[in-house]
Parts: C-alpha cells; structure tokens; sequence
C-alpha cells in the first residue's frame, strides 16, 4: 500500500524542497519505490534543483484536467521519479490545488511512498497538501523563528487529524546559539526523526542539479537522510551495507542530461 507523507512547515527555506529530494533518493538507496512531488504551486523549484530544462507536462496541467497526474512523472537519471510544477507566472495565476487528495489517489500503487513537497505558510494550499496525505514531516531550522511557524503547521495538522510522523530539524551547525532538539520536541510537542547537518555538499549538489545522495553518497547530509529513511520504512540503518542503487554520476553526465519524461 502507498503511503504519502508531506513535507512541510509554514516558514519559507528551511529545506522543503531539500529534503523532498534527498529523502526521497535515499529512500531510492535502499531499492524502495518512491515519487517526489512538488506541490508548491505559486514557487515550485524541484524542477530548478534538479535541472528539468523543458517541463513538457506538469502538476499544473494534471490540476487543470489536462492530464492525469502519472503523465506528470520525470524521470531524473539518478532513478529518481518526480512530478514537478509549473514554473511559469502565467501557471501560478488562478491555480489551486482543489481535487488534488483526490489526485493523489491515481498514484496508488505506483510507489511504495510519495513524498509531497509543501507550500510554506497556514494558506488553504498547505491545509490541503495536509489533509491529502497519511503523514506529515513538519521541518524546521533549530531557531525560534523556524520553530514558531513549524508549530502552526502542526496545529494545522492536528485540526485535520493528521498524524505527525516526527519533526525533521534541518541545517544544524552545532553551534552554541542554536536550540537543541530535547528543547525542540518540548516546543514542539513531537519527537524529532531526523536531525540534518549544514553542509556545502547540498549547495555543490544543487549547482550539480542533483540530489547530494548521489554526487556525496557519503557524506554527512546524504547519511542523515538515510537515517531518516530508515526510520520512515521501518528498518534499522546499517551504514556499512551495501545500497542497492548508488550509481556513480560523474560531473560531466550530470552536467549534459536531460530529464526523460515516461
Ligand atoms: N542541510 C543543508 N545544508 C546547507 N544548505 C541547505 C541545507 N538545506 C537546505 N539548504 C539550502 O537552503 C536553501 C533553501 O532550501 P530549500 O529550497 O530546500 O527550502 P524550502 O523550504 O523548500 O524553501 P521555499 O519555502 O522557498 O520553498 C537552498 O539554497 C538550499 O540549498
Ligand atoms: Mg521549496
């Protein structure tokens, strides 16, 4: 059975998008079925982080009744499966996420996990990226700031019922000034799953147009997330295990590919 989590929290660059990805190829490490999309309809950038030049298709069609929402999937050569947006400022005018629970519905056996990356802020397209799947990862910086508006996120799932699968607490530097994650649950009333380290790796995969899983497979940040995807499948992280899907990019191949639409 397909279970669909959303990433989300009602502060804007604390790592939605980062984490949709990376949680999503590690998830992809460790042989599971998996699709990321962006559901962040009026800044949707997965497309950007991972380089789609030419969107032939998008979730903005799929919400028009242009399509069903399976034309939508690209394919990243990672082996990455994503449903991007619309870029375009005309796609973003009048759009509204509207059926998209019931959407969702059409991906249904094909993955074992979606993963949903959320709009920031308490708007009715949050509410409704909430409502439409099983889990919600709310995410958020170790600062008061970030934490504040992840707690409006949650309350906002707590009203739809939704379960809170753990918070996820992104770009921790370990300095003195940050809040710890026992100061964070307490704040937050939930457990934290996944702790994330700043790195440089995720900005050099960014330039890359690449999830970090793949261009530093073992690096800090790609471990993190596969901690965490450990914990989303139920299975305990051996890090010494040998992945079943860590395919070796080179810069170059990764600098000249297309995205191959299916
Ligand atoms: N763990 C990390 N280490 C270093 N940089 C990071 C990390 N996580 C995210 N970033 C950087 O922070 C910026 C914001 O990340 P991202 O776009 O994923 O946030 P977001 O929550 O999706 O933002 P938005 O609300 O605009 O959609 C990006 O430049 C990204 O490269
Ligand atoms: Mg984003």
């Amino acid at each position: 059975m397909t279970k669909f989590f959303a990433i989300i929290s009602a502060k804007g660059g604390v790592g939605k998008t980062t984490t949709t990805i990376n949680l999503a190829s590690a998830l992809l490490s460790f042989g599971r079925e998996v699709i990321a999309i962006d559901a962040d309809l009026t800044a949707p950038n997965m497309s950007i982080h991972l380089g789609i030049p030419n969107l032939f298709r998008s979730l903005h069609d799929a919400l028009e009744g242009k399509v069903p929402l399976s034309a939508c999937l690209y394919y990243h050569p990672s082996g990455l499966r994503i449903i991007p947006g619309n870029l375009a400022y005309e796609s973003s005018k009048g759009i509204n996420l509207g059926n998209f629970k019931y959407m969702l519905q059409e991906l249904h056996g094909k993955a074992e996990i979606v993963l949903v990356d959320g709009a920031p802020g308490v708007s009715p397209e949050a509410q409704t990226i909430i409502d439409a799947v099983d889990y919600v990862l709310p995410i958020t910086t170790p600062d008061l700031a970030a934490m504040s508006d992840c707690r409006k996120t949650i309350k906002m799932a707590r009203e739809l019922n939704k379960e809170i699968f753990g918070i996820i607490v992104n770009r921790v530097r370990g300095e003195s000034h940050e809040v710890d994650v026992l100061n964070i649950e307490a704040f937050l009333e939930n457990s934290v799953v996944g702790v994330i380290p700043e790195e440089t790796t995720v900005r050099q995969a960014y330039q890359l147009k690449s999830p970090v899983l793949y261009t530093h497979p073992e690096g800090n940040v790609s471990v993190a997330y596969k901690q965490l995807a450990a914990k989303l499948v139920g299975e305990e992280y051996h890090p010494t295990k040998r992945q079943k899907h860590v395919p070796s990019m080179t810069r170059e191949i990764l600098a000249g590919w297309n995205f191959i639409k299916k």
